[in-house]
């Protein structure tokens, strides 16, 4: 560990990197340019690059699960990338239903045209279309999307209780279809379609479409085959919104912003596999994290856009880094001693001023933080983007200053620029976050793509759940 404060503007001339629409400023990075150099050395000699390309050509990089990651493939626009033709029907699929729904070809069963789209599920099921819903949900409006995840009631009520079976359709996302949360709240949502008269399967398949790879789904929901969309084992949950989990976004915005959505995503992947490291995105989002976590010890990582739109991104981002990060042993078995990936936390960063900002700047506790705002409104109040912005970019100055004179407390801090916050650059914002998270696993040498812990809990719940119940 050092306690060395320097930035790395100090030493290195060209700080700042660009690729579809963002803009990357790493000046306020806590090491040399000698470092950063060793840094890039580091991925080079691993063959950093090379490994993202391999898992994007099908190389099975998900050991414990012996499986493929595929989730880039969502978004091919090459026609030589796995499980293309399979994806493009699938999408095609969405499109048409999306399309149908939003001209009113689509009515429910008693002849309504459709208003409402609740999406039942959980984790990944449930945060990327929610984050995207909430980042782009102005443009193209059309049909209101609903979110219910956890096993709640209240939410339950707040949702069902507001909206009118008639008009609404419910999308049950569940890759596993098994998330006890999920098939909970989807019984929840049958007898709320059967109290209001939808109950015969004619019915039903008006009102219920479901995303999983289980084949027998359908089945199980008393459903015709026409009413599921796949997902397929190759798409990890949280990588898996460029696909039919996206399906209630194709509905509620239209298919012609998802496709950009999907665009952005592919631009970052052709950066990605495109660019020298020194010149890569996700290259450096990734080095400078295994940095600030190995070597300077920063267990936490930051999200603080400035930004409404982005807000939810920061749930993500916690469940993409945390899920796929937060392990300690290696796929051989091995035990990794040294720090893996970090913690990640944040929120609307205006908002976050006025909240745990002190802690950043004065506690005893270093973080690295990613500081995003959009160069352009996505409002007519040009004074409020001004100050916002302001405090931004004063924000991200003085977070790596401190109050009392201290070398041994400091953060490390970058900044992403938005040039306009669109569907094609939240595309390659989010592309850009997947490729860091997948590049820190190889460089920890961990598997992304399993949740080892996250079953375990599982386990144990459905152990209790009986014992309670009896
Ligand atoms: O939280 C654990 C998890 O397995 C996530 O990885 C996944 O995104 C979520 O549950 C939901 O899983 P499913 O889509 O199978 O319901």
């Amino acid at each position: 560990m050092t306690n060395s404060p320097v930035f790395l503007s100090e030493t290195r001339s060209n700080c700042e990197l660009s690729a579809c629409g963002l803009k990357l400023n790493i000046g306020r990075q806590r090491l040399t340019e000698a470092e950063f150099e060793s840094l890039l050395q580091k991925a080079k000699d691993c063959g950093l690059l090379d490994r993202q390309i391999k898992m994007m050509q099908g190389e099975v990089v998900n050991a414990s699960e012996n499986r493929q990651a595929l989730h880039t493939s969502l978004r091919s626009e090459d026609p030589q990338a796995p499980h293309f033709q399979e994806v493009n029907i699938t999408r095609q699929r969405m499109y048409d239903l999306a399309r149908a729904v939003r001209n009113g070809q689509w009515l429910g069963a008693t002849g309504k045209r459709i208003t409402d789209v609740i999406n039942v599920g959980i984790g990944g099921s449930e945060m990327g279309p929610h984050a995207v819903y909430h980042a782009l949900r102005e443009i193209n409006p059309a049909i209101k999307l609903h979110f219910l995840s956890a096993v709640d009631g209240v939410l339950a009520d707040r949702i069902l209780g507001v909206l009118n079976p008639e008009t609404t359709i419910a999308v049950i996302s569940s890759k596993s279809f098994s998330t006890r949360e999920t098939m909970l709240n989807a019984e929840l949502v049958y007898d709320w379609y059967q109290s209001a008269g939808i109950q015969e399967k004619e019915q039903l398949t008006k009102h219920v479409f479901l995303v999983s790879a289980k084949e027998t789904a359908c089945a199980e929901m008393n459903l015709p085959e026409e009413n599921r969309f796949p997902i397929w084992s190759w798409v990890g949950g949280r990588f898996s919104v460029w696909g039919a989990i996206g399906l209630p976004l194709v509905i509620a915005l239209g298919p012609e912003v998802f496709a950009a959505f999907l665009y952005g995503a592919y631009e970052m992947d052709r950066h990605m596999a495109e660019s020298r490291e020194e010149a890569n995105l996700p290259v450096t989002l990734a080095l400078l994290s295994y940095w600030n976590s190995t070597h300077l010890e920063m267990g936490s990582h930051c999200l603080l856009p400035y930004d409404e739109r982005l807000r939810l991104v920061v749930a993500w981002l916690q469940q993409l880094e945390m899920e796929s990060l937060g392990k300690s042993i290696r796929p051989d078995g091995t035990v990794i001693t040294t720090r893996t990936g970090q913690a990640v936390w944040g929120g609307f960063g205006n908002e976050a001023q006025h909240s745990f900002y002190q802690w950043l700047r004065d506690g005893s506790s270093r973080t690295s933080i990613d500081l995003v705002w959009c160069e352009e409104a996505g409002h007519k109040h040009a004074h409020h983007h001004l100050v916002l912005n302001a405090n931004a970019q004063a924000q991200a100055q003085a977070l790596v200053t401190r109050q009392t004179p201290s070398e041994v407390f400091f953060n490390a801090v970058s900044t992403i620029r938005i040039h306009r916050l669109t569907p094609e650059t939240l595309g390659a914002f989010m592309a850009l976050y997947e490729h860091k998270t997948t590049m820190l696993a190889t460089l920890y040498g961990l598997n992304a793509f399993d949740q080892p812990a996250v079953e375990y809990g599982k386990k144990l719940c459905r152990e209790l759940e009986i014992r309670l119940a009896s």
